[in-house]
């Protein structure tokens, strides 16, 4: 059961939003749960802003209207009209009491929107989806999230059908009803968007810790789940504990109920949401045991229950005035998560986890017809736009602005934009507004940069002048044209810098009219389309370091050389630069194989990474990454003409390069150290370990895949926890070893009944790249195992295909975008918002080559073709097409 309104309706418009005419100030609701029929009543306690005399609609869709009243009484038919998902009522006035009551159908919603069964009918559970607009799904209500009511939610269900019955609040009763039913009540007393608003029933299991907040209110928390994986949640549980510390500490921020709810699920759409006092997680970011999940998912378990954590502040107290303002609370929100997980691991790693993940993620998206600036102009459906975009470029908005502030400066405004807005639906200005009046500062010009789509090129030139002593370092930017944004302006862009001498050591930084004290690293903002920042008493030709900590989401064009880079990778001190440096050197090497000829790039990267590796005095996590370089999408972004296998190819000759510069010897030696302290702890180094000792291994598969695979197998079966095992597994596919048959069964087998590992199997199999990657996914599609249902599993086998394996996905006969249009259209008719975000994989497809692009247009307007799409779909469909 999905919405499928067949006509294009018109996009909803940021300029043409308008304050509500109507308000809720208190809602009761109240649930007769069942899995096949669950009716809803809701009696609405209106406000009417007088000064807008407009009638009374409410949102609603596919609801099946039992009964209403107005004031008590029934109200006649003429008195009402509901089409087009609007119910309009007549002789409503402020104070009036609207009762509607409505039936649901949950055990049918394959959308997973609104209210829905996780699971079986026979042993599954209930539970909501709000956000953004599920809530209309559930009754009729102005569905917008400046409209803030205070809830009171009543559920009555069977009791050994839905022992646990969990909303958002505070309890405020429970109790037994005849025919084997009960009830529990919630009150919630902070006013809050239809948005945030969630139910839970059914057989669930818990873990439960008691916590006394800052400002001394004491709070239960509870993680609820089905009983087979209850065990597993000790992890979050330790996590949230940790969030809301660090909450209290650098931000002031306490948390507000008396209980705080954390529900798993396998079936759901996004990562995790934010409900007040009832945050739901999908599964997948919520479990944690070292025999079924990496070091990574753990890192995300962490990171996603702060983010969740965190929105209560960010999000539910100062909520969004409209969807348009979303990364108000996304940016900031993943901006908090960042410096959290920075705190509570290494600053530096999640620094290059987090640039990579933009450059894989968000610059494709600016760079293709899906471009969208952070704060959208318009939309068709909100859902599409939980962007990278919105998310990971709001954050790194928000991360300069606290950087123009510095660490009190940012506190302060954050405390006033908390303090000013709090209970109220705010905007983007709203939030620069308060952190530059707290500091004194106008921050407007960074407006800007929510309004302009489009990655902005940086470009550095600079010139010693030996007898000055002067470097004079020239500044300039331009924005490539987006769709339906030809002309970009010039951005505020703050440029963190060093300057290296000759020796590697950081210069002392002499600027004109700079008065602070002298010192080695400064920041200096670019604010026109071109500027010259000259730095004097400059003894020796320096080597820039630009951009330092990525202190703007730009893309860096500089005249580096090789021997510049290679200099900056030795003598860095900072990890994230030392990486970064690294990585454009690799760049340069990589177009140096691309172009043939010359080789200076790719041996001043070699040279460097051989003798960091000889060495062994470097952070092993930071040496796993510095001998890891970008991914194919980051390189495919800087062609004009994509072939993703002659990328593929290109980027495993550099690593077999290096594989060999290093030599297969030092590798082994190396793996065997590593292998022989294999343990399960989670601390940081033992991680950090781990990774070095899976980049080792890959290489060396490269060097010498016959001393490799029979490691790989070993590591595989011996190994104590999945990130070994996987990361053999892998090794192991994706070299076509004769062990990986046996090794992929014995998996299969001992991890049937646990989802998310068996996620991980369809996943490595998918990822393996090459033209047979498309029979592989076909048959697992095929697989008994294999549901369109279940959006991990979809985004576990087609979601790491499309994504993840562009040599696999692009396959040069373009059966791959054919494969991908056929599962597009099955999943759209089940689970239209999980088949839009699938679809996007065909972002980019204009700049493929000839070959590929033909084929991928073919496919593409045989879908923009088709009628009945969702309006999720069609939206990306048409948007990628332009
Ligand atoms: N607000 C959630 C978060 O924490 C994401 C919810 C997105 N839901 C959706 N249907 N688009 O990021
Ligand atoms: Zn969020």
């Amino acid at each position: 059961m999905n919405a499928r309104p067949e006509q294009l309706t018109a996009p909803t418009r940021l300029d043409a939003y308008r304050a509500p005419a109507w308000r809720v100030e208190t809602v009761e609701l109240d649930f007769e749960l069942a899995i096949d029929s669950t009716e809803v009543t809701a009696r609405l306690h209106l406000r009417r802003d007088p000064a807008l005399p407009l009638p009374l609609r409410l949102d609603g869709e596919n609801l099946e209207l039992l009964s209403i009243a107005l004031d008590g009484a029934t109200l006649p038919p003429d008195m009402f009209r509901y089409t087009d998902n609007v119910l309009e009522v007549d002789g409503a006035r402020d104070g009036s009491v609207l009762e509607t009551r409505v039936r649901l159908r949950p055990a049918t919603n394959t959308a997973l929107e609104g209210l829905y069964l996780s699971g079986s009918a026979e042993a599954g559970f209930l539970l909501t989806q709000c956000e953004a607009e599920g809530f209309r799904h559930i009754t009729f209500f102005p569905d917008r999230p400046d409209v803030q009511a205070r809830y009171t939610v009543t559920l009555r269900a069977d009791r050994d059908r839905f022992p646990v019955l969990l909303a958002g609040g505070n309890p405020d009763g429970a109790g037994v009803l005849d025919d084997g039913r009960h009830w529990a009540r919630f009150v919630d007393p902070h006013p809050k968007p239809s948005y945030l608003f969630a139910v839970v029933a059914g057989r669930l299991q818990s873990i439960e810790r008691d916590y006394v907040t800052a400002d001394g209110r004491a709070v239960t928390l509870k993680i609820w789940s089905e009983a087979d994986v209850i065990d597993r949640c000790d992890y979050a549980m330790d996590a949230l504990e940790r969030s809301m510390r660090w909450d209290e500490q650098t931000y002031g921020r306490n948390y507000d109920l008396d209980v705080f709810h954390v529900v798993a699920t396998h079936d759901f759409n996004m990562g995790a949401m934010e409900n007040k006092g009832l945050n739901i997680f999908n599964a997948k970011y919520l479990l944690a045991d070292p025999d079924s999940s990496t070091d990574d998912e753990y890192r995300h378990v962490e990171s996603v229950i702060a983010h969740e954590y965190f929105h209560n502040w960010s999000g539910n107290r100062v909520t969004c005035r409209d969807w348009f303002q979303l990364s108000l609370k996304e940016g900031l929100t993943v901006f908090r998560e960042q410096s959290f997980a920075a705190d509570m691991n290494s600053a530096s790693l999640k620094r290059i986890e987090d640039v990579s993940l933009l450059r894989r993620a968000q610059f494709p998206e600016d760079a293709g017809p899906l471009a969208h600036p952070v704060r959208p102009a318009q939309y068709s459906e909100i859902n599409n736009f939980y962007t990278a975009t919105v998310y990971e470029k709001g954050a790194e908005l928000v991360r300069m602005l606290a950087g123009c502030l510095g660490r009190e400066g940012f506190r302060r405004g954050m405390d006033l934009y908390f303090a000013r807005n709090d209970g109220h639906a705010a905007t983007l200005e709203d939030f620069l507004g308060a952190l530059g009046e707290a500091n004194h500062t106008d921050l407007t010009p960074y407006l800007a940069w929510y309004g302009q789509a489009g990655t902005p090129r940086l470009q550095a030139r600079g010139k010693y002048d030996a007898a000055a002593h002067t470097y004079a370092l020239t500044l300039h930017q331009h924005t490539p044209a987006t769709s339906g944004q030809p002309q970009k302006h010039a951005l505020p862009i703050p440029v963190k810098l060093a300057l290296f001498d000759g020796a590697g050591q950081m210069m002392i930084l002499h600027m004109d009219g700079q008065t602070a004290k002298p010192q080695t690293e400064c920041v200096v903002v670019l604010e026109a389309d071109e500027q010259t920042f000259v730095f004097h008493d400059v003894p020796t030709a320096p080597v820039p370091s630009l951009l330092r900590g990525f202190s703007a989401p730009v893309i860096l064009d500089c005249d580096y050389d090789a021997t510049e880079l290679a200099l900056l990778l030795r003598h860095d001190p900072d990890g994230f630069n030392r990486w970064e440096a690294s990585q454009q050197l690799a760049t340069l090497a990589y177009v140096e194989l691309r172009d043939g000829g010359a080789s200076h790039a790719l041996e001043a990267w070699l040279d460097a990474l051989s003798a960091l590796f000889a060495h062994n005095d470097i952070e092993p996590a930071l040496l796993a990454n510095l001998l890891t370089p970008p991914g194919e999408v980051e390189w495919a972004e800087r062609e004009a003409s994509v072939d993703p296998a002659r990328i593929h190819a290109l980027r495993q000759q550099l690593q077999r390069h290096l594989a060999e510069r290093i030599g297969a010897d030092a590798l082994h030696q190396c793996y065997l150290v590593l292998a022989a302290e294999a343990s399960l702890s989670l601390d940081a180094a033992s991680q950090a370990r781990r990774r070095l000792k899976q980049r080792v291994l890959e290489l060396l598969c490269l060097a010498d895949a016959d001393t490799a695979q029979p490691l790989a197998a070993t590591q595989y079966s011996s190994a104590p926890g999945m990130t070994d095992r996987l990361g053999a597994l892998t090794v192991l596919l994706r070299s076509a070893a004769a062990q990986a048959p046996a090794a992929l069964a014995h998996y299969r087998q001992r991890y049937d009944d646990n989802a998310l590992a068996l996620d991980k199997w369809f996943m490595a199999q998918a990822q393996v790249p090459g033209e047979t990657a498309l029979d592989r996914v076909s048959t697992l599609q095929r697989d008994a195992s294999f549901t369109l249902k279940n959006p991990n599993r979809v985004q576990s086998l087609l979601g790491a295909f499309v994504r993840a394996n562009p040599s696999g996905f692009h396959r040069a006969d373009g059966a791959g975008y054919r494969f991908l249009a056929g599962q597009l259209v099955q999943l759209d008719a089940l689970n239209p918002q999980v088949a839009a975000r699938l679809a996007t994989a065909f972002n980019g497809w204009q700049r493929l080559e000839p070959g590929r692009r033909e084929a991928a247009r073919t496919v593409i307007d045989g879908l923009a073709d088709r009628d009945g799409l969702s309006r999720n779909l069609r939206e990306i469909v048409a948007n990628v097409r332009k």
